[in-house]
């Protein structure tokens, strides 16, 4: 049985963490479809063009060790505003989340353009300043050298490129369930999706 989970947010939501445990819990595949895009403008930073580096992505460019960076991520925003590039990932997207036994797929378009006839969507989301202070923290746990108000704006800059771009833009599909969790352990968020798509599996 194909069942597709979506689930999209600005950068640092907990998007990648809910993923994660949903995936495990129902037993379901996950893809973390920004690792296409930060793999696909790490290879930018050579100077390779970003469609060619988009067609040319292999499976195991996703396991690099150095994706996680600020200017990889950085880099991820830039090439993927550009359509081709988009388009060269689309198929690999969709045939993931149709595979049998269920998939969990996260990124920023998931609900709206990659797949929109998906069995649950969920908009996980946070105040730029919690966002911030959890990616800080991350960072600063892996040996970088950053600062809180360095990664505030690193954020402000992707989740404004994100949502203002002409293709697949951040925003929620409009049946999307929102989940703020500003508030919320990450115990607590992993408990309101996997509730939301419990409900769903049993209809
Ligand atoms: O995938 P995305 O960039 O949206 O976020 P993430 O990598 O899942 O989460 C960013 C950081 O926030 C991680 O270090 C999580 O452990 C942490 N987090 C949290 O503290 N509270 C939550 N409710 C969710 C995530
Ligand atoms: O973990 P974080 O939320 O910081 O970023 P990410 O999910 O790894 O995504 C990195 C960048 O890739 C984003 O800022 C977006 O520009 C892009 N992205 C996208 O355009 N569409 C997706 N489905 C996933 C990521």
């Amino acid at each position: 049985m194909a069942f597709t989970i979506a689930i999209d947010g600005p950068a640092a939501a907990g998007k990648g963490t809910v993923s994660r445990a949903v995936a495990a819990h129902f037993g379901f595949a996950h893809l973390d479809t920004g690792l296409l895009y930060r793999a696909t403008g790490r290879r930018t930073l050579d100077g390779t063009d970003p469609v060619e580096a988009a067609r040319a992505l292999r499976a195991s460019d996703l396991e690099a060790d150095d994706l996680r960076t600020p200017d990889v991520a950085q880099a991820a925003s830039r090439v993927a505003a550009i359509p081709q590039v988009r388009e060269a990932l689309v198929d690999f997207q969709r045939a993931f989340a149709r595979r049998a036994g269920g998939a969990v797929l996260d990124g920023r378009d998931i609900g709206t353009v990659i797949c929109p006839e998906a069995e649950v969507k969920l908009f996980v989301t946070a105040s730029d300043e919690v966002r911030a202070g959890r990616r800080f923290r991350e960072l600063q746990e892996n040996g970088f050298d950053t600062t809180l108000d360095e990664v505030l704006d690193d954020l402000r800059v992707r989740d404004a490129r994100d949502s203002a771009r002409a293709a697949a833009p951040l925003k929620p599909a409009g049946d999307a369930i929102t989940l703020d969790t500003s508030d919320m352990s990450i115990e607590q968020a992993v408990a309101a999706a996997v509730e939301a798509v419990a409900a769903r599996l049993e209809n």
